[in-house]
């Protein structure tokens, strides 16, 4: 049995990522309604703005969908509950020690995943208690731990000491990438700058036309030496606080110029690596059809060859 879809209750172990401002109902309602799990963002600090979303999944979709509490960005603790109320039965914590929500979430029936960049990271959350851990390496897009480890290496290193489910985040965009994460052990995936490129996806069309652009080289990740740490696309902006070796946190103030209003130089266009495999903007019911269908694929040849005895 996959733990993921247990403790989702989702048709198909695949998430779409918390992503500030863009992770609301529009995006995460044609997820849920595809069978996979939209999630509800409250990075955006805005709180009654975040609630307002969760009550309107609701009138979007009869299917599951989670919300993703960022600890560090939380302005208004009556977002806890305000996610409760909502009646979602699943939520990933991220961005700090999730062990003080632990008891409110799971005391009220909830699952928490916790959102972990480094083996010592998941360690210190499976010892808090989770249910599970989304385990994210450096080639996703948006804020990033500076001292990064691919998703490759890092879902090998957490598969290795802990025994929760895992949901690989990071640089997986299609089948392929799914396929290569539960060969690593996951049990599922978590895609933000594939759904970003959507057609669901309320971002300015500029925005997802520079991913559909970007080559494999096509993202920087920026502020290594402060915070935050994020991987965005190659911009000129992006490229002069590179060039920098710093960029203020006040740089960010202008992102929804940027996301809503397509002015790509207006703040850094936050994304990952997968931009360079991302051709066309598609539906999200095609992007889970196709990544479902890719696997399954990838799985049958591969089982096909070992049982031959071949490789
Ligand atoms: C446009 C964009 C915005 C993001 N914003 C946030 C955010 O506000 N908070 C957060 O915890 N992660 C954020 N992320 C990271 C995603 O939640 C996710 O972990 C990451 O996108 C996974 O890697 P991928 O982009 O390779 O799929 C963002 C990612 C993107 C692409």
């Amino acid at each position: 049995m996959n733990r993921v879809l247990a403790h989702t209750g989702v048709r198909y172990p695949i998430v779409q990522a918390p992503m500030g401002w863009i992770a609301r109902s529009q995006l995460a309602s044609a997820v849920s309604n595809a069978g996979a799990l939209g999630v509800i963002e409250t990075s955006s600090g805005e709180t009654e703005a975040c609630a307002a979303e969760m009550r309107k999944m609701r009138e979007l979709t009869d299917k599951p969908f989670a919300v993703n509490l960022p600890l560090l960005f939380l302005r208004d603790a009556k977002i806890v509950d305000y996610v409760i109320e909502s009646g979602v039965k699943f939520v990933t914590t991220s961005a700090g020690s999730p062990a003080k929500l632990i008891g409110p979430l799971k005391g009220a029936g909830l699952i928490v995943y916790h959102v972990v960049p480094t083996l010592a990271a998941a360690v210190k959350a499976v010892d808090a208690g989770v249910d599970g851990l989304v385990v994210e390496g450096g080639e996703g897009g948006g804020f990033k731990n500076p001292d990064d480890v691919s998703t490759l290496v890092l879902l090998q290193a957490v598969r290795e000491k802990v025994d929760v489910p895992l949901i690989a985040a990071g640089g997986i965009c299609d089948g392929r990438g799914m396929a290569a994460a539960f060969a690593l052990g996951a049990e599922g995936i978590q895609m933000g700058t594939r759904f970003v490129s959507s057609a669901e996806s309320p971002v300015h069309g500029n925005y997802k036309q520079a991913i559909v652009d970007a080559p494999d080289t096509g993202t920087v990740m920026l502020n290594r030496k402060g915070t935050p740490c994020v991987r965005a696309l190659k911009t000129q902006t992006s490229l002069a606080f590179a060039e920098a070796g710093v960029m203020d946190r006040s740089a960010l103030k202008t992102v929804r110029d940027l996301y809503f209003g397509g002015d790509m130089e207006a703040s850094v266009g936050l994304a990952g690596q997968t931009a360079g495999l991302i051709h066309e903007v598609l539906p999200v019911a095609d992007i889970i059809r196709h990544t479902v269908e890719g696997f399954h694929a990838i799985r049958r040849a591969q089982g096909e060859r070992s049982a031959a005895g071949g490789f």
